[in-house]
């Protein structure tokens, strides 16, 4: 019987090999690869964080972008000795130190003596020291003195999540790369991809959901779909993908604000009801209502805003079409009530009561609309009688209440407050 291949973790098997292949992290690869077009290549990187975000990976790329025989190059040539022995962790000129493991004086001693040596096979002596932050003093103090004067053949990458642990003096002598939260557009991307390349059928939708969860990590967002595909198969279905990850379904989401948007109560109401049914923490479902009204108030606010929303394109028109009409003002204070909401569900008892107080709150605040068109036919109104000879009152000023679409007297409101 044929033996069954192991089984490889995504985040593993779908490690990037060059600085092309990342995903993100555009600001970063785009200068390391002028760097390397151009030659001009400082002596220490350091590449700084969040987890899972591209830092080791780069760290390797860049390590055999400058030591493959063809370099060095972006695209690093795979089959020349460097390319090859560096993919095998097998390159002698190569060497990996894992900080939190190697941080006495001693260790960085023993690497002092090691770049003394010339390259055996490839260009330079490429030191990799992840986790840099974990040296201690000593270490970073003997570092220090190679840092300053590192023979030519000699080139330092750290990688570190807490570059606040990094001495000032270590920080001035490294060009120093900050890695960004990887947009969950581009991590559904590269989801994408990986899922087509393994014949998975997880809808576009539940990718997203991968994502989010992900929270900007790329590592997350796969060993995520791992999980996804062992508990619900290659493939699961969106409901399925939404219990894996206690998410909350975006449908539900949506009914909440457009019951708040539309001031229809029921529609709030049966939206929590359902996230308490399916045992969702309310406080996980108003935390992810409050991006929500975050971003429905930017599409408000202006068309340009639409580009800070990291969200598909049709989430974005659904969004524009929802608040057509509303104003800016009136979905921020929105925003305001739901973050003090948010807060006291996390302590409340009976969190979901606190939210539907809230919503009973929000829903008999009359949406702010927007005053112009009003204004503009007051005025036309004024001229006309002007016109017919009527006298007008000279204009009285109305103090606009807080709520904004309540300046006028209540005998002028033929609906009567609600
Ligand atoms: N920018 C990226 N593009 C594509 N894949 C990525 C990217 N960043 C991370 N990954 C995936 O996540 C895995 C972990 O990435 P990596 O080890 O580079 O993260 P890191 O930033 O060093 O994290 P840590 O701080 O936890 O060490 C990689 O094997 C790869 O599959
Ligand atoms: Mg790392
Ligand atoms: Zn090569």
């Amino acid at each position: 019987m044929a033996e069954q291949p192991a089984y490889v973790a995504i985040a593993r098997k779908w490690r990037p090999l060059t600085l092309e292949d990342m995903a993100g992290q555009t600001h970063v690869t785009r200068t390391l690869k002028n760097a390397l077009a151009s030659g001009r290549i400082h002596h220490a990187f350091l590449f700084t964080g969040a987890r899972g975000v591209g830092k080791t990976t780069a760290a390797r790329a860049l390590a055999r972008a400058l030591q493959c025989l063809e370099g060095p190059t972006a695209s690093p040539c795979g089959v020349c000795g460097p390319c090859v022995d560096i993919l095998a962790g097998t390159c002698p000129d190569v060497v990996e130190i894992d900080g939190a493991s190697n941080n006495s004086v001693d260790d960085i001693r023993d690497l002092r003596d090691g770049i003394r040596y010339l390259p055996a096979v490839a260009r330079f002596r490429v030191y990799v020291i992840d986790e840099v932050h974990m040296l201690s003093k000593g270490a970073f103090n003997a570092l220090l003195k190679t840092l300053e004067e590192p023979p030519p053949h000699v080139k330092f990458i750290f990688a570190t999540t807490e570059v606040n642990k990094i001495p000032e003096t270590i920080l001035s002598r490294v060009q120093r790369f900050d890695f960004k939260r990887i947009a969950a557009s581009v991590v559904v991307n590269r989801l994408r991809t990986i899922c087509d390349a393994e014949g998975m059928a997880i809808s576009d939708a539940a990718l997203r959901m991968v994502a989010r969860a992900g929270e900007g990590s790329m590592r997350d967002a796969q060993s995520l779909l791992d999980q996804v595909i062992s508990f619900g198969g290659t493939d699961a279905n969106d409901a399925q993908v939404a219990e894996i990850l206690g998410m909350v379904d975006r449908g539900v989401l949506y009914e909440m604000l457009t019951g708040l948007v539309k001031s229809e109560p029921d529609r709030c109401l049966d939206a929590i009801a359902s996230v308490h049914e399916s045992g969702y923490e309310i406080a996980q479902f108003t935390g992810e209502l409050l991006e929500l009204v975050r971003n429905a108030a930017l599409v408000a606010l202006s068309p340009g805003a639409r580009k800070h929303l990291d969200v598909p394109e049709e989430e974005k028109d659904r969004l524009t079409g929802l608040v057509e009409g509303m104003s800016a003002e009136h979905l921020s204070r929105t925003f305001q009530t739901l973050l003090e909401v948010h807060d006291q569900v996390a302590r409340a008892n009976r969190p979901r009561m606190v939210l539907e107080m809230a919503v009973a709150r929000l829903v008999a605040i009359r949406p702010a609309q927007n005053l112009g068109p009003l204004v503009e036919r007051l005025v036309e109104l004024e001229r006309r009688l002007r016109g017919s000879g009527v006298t007008v009152p000279p204009p009285r000023t109305v103090p606009l209440s807080s709520t904004g679409a309540r300046g006028r007297e209540p005998s002028d409101d033929p609906e009567g407050e609600r």
